[in-house]
């Protein structure tokens, strides 16, 4: 047996056992004629000593012990004289009578510690030295928990976990397709797919009736800090279902790993919010609820005073920042500066503050009475000591944006965000078409499968634009961590829409004749959901990105800097392929 114990498990209740340990050497420190070694395995750390005076040929083995070095010790448990309060096993230390060391290592290119001293680019070069960092394995730990704990509630749900190809066609959820060129077919290329969605809508046609898959996914899009050209999607499906059924089990998954995993007990139902009232009031579907500070539109009352920045607007809203009317002249100027960045693009702000005795002193005074402005304090049910931002714009819903960046901003600055609170909330009702100016068509807001609602149909052809959707979002501190929808079962709505959308009979056919044919052969009712795994853990363990809870994540060129992939084939492989590449 290499090992008896591992390096995390042995406390005071251990003491004067002979165990056999192995592991990695974190550091080695000589103190006297001791030396001490913190030997680090999976399970934790355990501090090992070697003494001079009992053995010094063993210690001067030790002494010679680089970092990281894969060694196995054998000694008898003893209680430490010194005890370490931050480490489990810190009561303890382990006294060497034998070591043996099973492979020798080059120095790592950074520290292996909990803060180490390695950039990004450094660690994930060396992805399988950083993952044997104790905060990374964490996340993973965490991972394969949830992913446990995912299929331990579903399969209590009845759901069965079945698995679908990788090698598929185009797949619609809106990104580009990673392609696979195929050598049997010259010419002809697979795609991966982007999500499982058209795979299981056919898996409810065979009667599957409640199907789930922990599975990749694959988008070729522009990566941002919680997306990840392949992820992993918690993919569901039922059959005989309304919303409300999905909605209800799927509150029920999120409550059970909040559960399990964080020992959060949610009792209440999770919140509902119409898509509308999402960007009335937070400018965005996905809102972040752990503050609140909701927008007031204060059109009527700002308009009409003379002020032409607000007398031209379309539209003119502001956000109340409880007890920050001390604020700075310079930080109320490095706001406005943070709102003008080319990437947030509002033109300005104007900030009023009341004061100790309710009145309100704004940036703009000279435009208006302390009667108006007064009337604004009562719109936000402002008190003394409230700041109030306020931005204006000829566009309403890209002003909103603006202000959705601004008060995400005021909740970073105020500390609102948390990353122990959890607010998670339902989006409901999103339109079913998003318009396109550019390309003077309607897009799927959701995807080309999800059904309208059976009040708006009516509406398909008269007002295209204010249909609602039967779909819904799940959202947790301001990230979409899941969504899905109930879908068209029957094959001449499922035609409809896609005349709605602009595909041509043949098009449509082509790409999802096999989905339209397969419906006609008895089409159950059905609607699902995704949620993101990635993004779940990463909310879960309070994470900035997703890629902290991937074990081998890409860059955000979308590089894997460790495999050094994407390549080029070698010519030979581009001739069985059939393959010439130009690179533009
Ligand atoms: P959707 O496109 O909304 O729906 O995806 C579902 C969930 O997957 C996660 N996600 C991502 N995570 C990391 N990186 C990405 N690039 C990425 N893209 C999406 C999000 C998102 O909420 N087939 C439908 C689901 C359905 O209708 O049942 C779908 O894929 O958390």
């Amino acid at each position: 047996m290499y090992r008896t114990r591992t390096c995390g498990d042995l406390r005071l209740a251990d003491e004067g056992l002979v165990v056999t340990l192995a592991g990695w050497v974190q550091r080695t420190r000589k103190m006297g004629g001791m030396t001490f070694v913190d030997l680090r395995d999976r399970y934790g750390i355990t501090q090992l000593v070697f003494n001079m005076e009992q053995d010094a040929a063993l210690c001067e083995q030790a002494n010679h012990l680089g970092r990281e070095y894969v060694i196995q010790v054998t000694g008898t448990v003893r209680e430490r004289s010194s005890k370490n309060a931050n480490l489990p096993t810190g009561e303890i230390e382990l006294i060497v009578s034998k070591l043996n060391v099973l492979n020798k290592a080059l120095t790592p290119p950074f520290t292996i510690e909990e803060d180490t001293d390695g950039g990004d680019d450094l660690r994930m070069k060396y992805r399988y030295l950083d993952l044997r960092r104790a905060a990374v394995r964490r996340n993973l730990e965490l991972r394969h928990k949830m992913a446990f704990e995912v299929r331990r509630y579903l399969d209590e749900q009845r759901f069965l976990e079945v698995e679908t190809p990788v090698l598929v066609n185009s797949t619609p959820e809106g990104a580009r397709d990673f392609v696979v060129p195929s050598r049997m077919n010259p010419g002809q290329f697979y795609a991966l797919p982007q999500s499982p969605q058209t795979l299981k809508q056919l898996l409810m046609v065979s009667g599957f009736d409640r199907y789930f898959q922990i599975v990749k996914c694959f988008r070729d899009e522009d990566l941002r800090a919680d997306r990840q050209p392949e992820f992993t999607q918690i993919d569901c499906e039922m059959s005989f279902v309304e919303q409300e059924d999905i909605l209800e089990l799927f509150e029920g998954l999120i409550k059970h790993l909040f559960k399990t995993l964080r020992g959060i007990e949610m009792k209440e139902p999770l919140r509902r919010m119409t898509w509308q009232d999402a960007m009335k009031y937070y400018g965005s579907d996905k809102p972040d609820l752990r503050f609140g500070m909701p927008f007031v539109e204060l059109m009527d009352v700002m308009k009409g005073h003379g002020f032409s920045v607000f007398d031209n607007a379309a539209y003119i809203g502001g956000i109340c920042a409880k007890r920050a009317a001390n604020y700075t002249r310079k930080q109320l100027d490095q706001l406005t500066e943070f709102v003008k960045r080319p990437q947030i693009g509002a033109k300005g702000m104007v900030y009023a503050r009341v004061e100790a005795d309710g009145h309100v002193k704004s940036s703009v005074d000279k435009f208006y009475t302390q009667e108006v402005l007064q009337q604004m304090k009562a719109a936000f049910d402002a008190e003394p000591g409230d700041l109030i931002l306020i931005l204006s714009g000829d566009d309403a819903m890209k002003t909103r944006k603006q202000l959705c960046e601004l008060r995400l901003e005021m909740g970073n600055q105020l500390g609102l965000r948390d990353k122990d609170q959890f607010a998670c909330l339902w989006v409901i009702d999103f339109p079913l078409f998003e318009w396109s100016e550019e390309d003077q068509r309607f897009y799927a807001m959701h995807h080309p499968f999800t059904s309208p609602n059976p009040e708006d149909i009516p509406l398909l052809d008269s007002n295209t634009g204010a249909v609602r959707a039967n779909a819904y979002d799940m959202v947790i501190n301001g990230v979409e961590v899941g969504g899905g929808s109930i879908r068209i079962h029957d094959s001449q709505l499922q035609d409809k829409m896609f005349k709605l959308l602009g595909f041509t009979e043949e098009r449509a056919q082509q790409q999802f004749g096999f989905l339209m044919n397969a419906f006609k052969y008895g089409a159950p009712p059905h609607g699902g959901l995704a949620f993101g795994l990635d993004r779940l853990v990463s909310i879960f363990a309070g994470l900035d990105s997703i890629r902290d809870c991937i074990a081998f994540p890409k860059n955000n060129s979308g590089r894997d800097v460790m495999l050094d992939a994407p390549g080029e084939l070698e010519p030979g492989q581009l001739e069985e392929l059939s393959l010439k590449v130009e690179v533009k």
